[in-house]
């Protein structure tokens, strides 16, 4: 079963509520958000409030993604303010263990990000003590990128090595993903996308969420078989 995560990155933040509601109801499955410090990555987005404000708008799963320092400072009010999913990327924290163990001692999910360029091997020690692996598809900090191609190979990866050693973490993958190329990110064996401007760039919520669904599942079946 594919997963589809919207991330709110795109979103109108001036009707955010709105929008959240509007996804929620076009059927997606995930809210994702992004959280930026302006020095892990060239950005600044959000932070716990406003995933507080986004909890009161929908009964999805919320799935934090920190791109910042010092993650293990913050994962207690991410927790705290409704997150489900708290993602950690591998290349900012010295003890990526003691930051999984601590967000599932909240009760929540922990994940575990790579970037484009960090090899898969990166996240292999953490992959037994996370619920979710995340790899980026662009560079994070933006936005509306393009889907770089080669993280396709990390996605088999990934997929080969859970099946490998029985384990059962989800791969869920982010940026540039839109309804033309949801099928190979798919088949590549992701059972989750992330999608903000794929979804929020489009008219009608709906449809972009069905089409993008249908291909995506056409393909991870077509797989599966092959
Ligand atoms: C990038 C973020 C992504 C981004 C996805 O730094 O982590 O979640 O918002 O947006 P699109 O789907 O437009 O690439
Ligand atoms: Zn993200």
């Amino acid at each position: 079963m594919i997963r589809i995560a919207a991330s709110i990155l795109s979103a109108d933040f001036a009707r955010l509520g709105e929008e959240v509601k509007a996804v929620t109801e076009a059927g997606v499955d995930w809210i994702h958000l992004d959280v930026m410090d302006g020095h892990f990555v060239p950005n600044l987005t959000i932070g716990p409030d406003v995933v507080r404000a986004v909890r009161r708008h929908t009964p999805l799963p919320l799935d934090t993604h920190l791109m910042i320092e010092h993650p293990e400072r913050f994962v207690e009010a991410f927790a705290e303010a409704g997150s489900d999913y708290i993602s950690i990327h591998v290349e900012v924290v010295a003890d990526v263990l003691s930051v999984l163990q601590r967000i599932r001692e909240l009760g929540k999910h922990p994940a575990v990000v790579v970037n484009p360029e960090t090899p898969f091997e990166r996240a292999v020690p953490f992959l037994e003590h996370a619920d979710m692996l995340l790899i980026m598809s662009v560079h994070p900090g933006f936005a509306a990128q393009a889907f770089i191609q080669s993280t396709l190979h990390k996605i088999r990866s990934a997929a080969e090595f859970r099946a490998r050693h029985g384990l059962a973490f989800l791969i869920e993958v982010d940026g540039g993903i839109k309804v033309h190329n949801a099928a190979q990110v798919a088949a590549a064996g992701a059972d989750v996308l992330v999608s903000g401007s794929g979804i929020f760039a489009t008219t009608d919520y709906a449809a972009t969420i069905m089409q993008m669904r249908r291909q995506a599942e056409l393909a991870a079946r077509k797989a599966q078989w092959t």
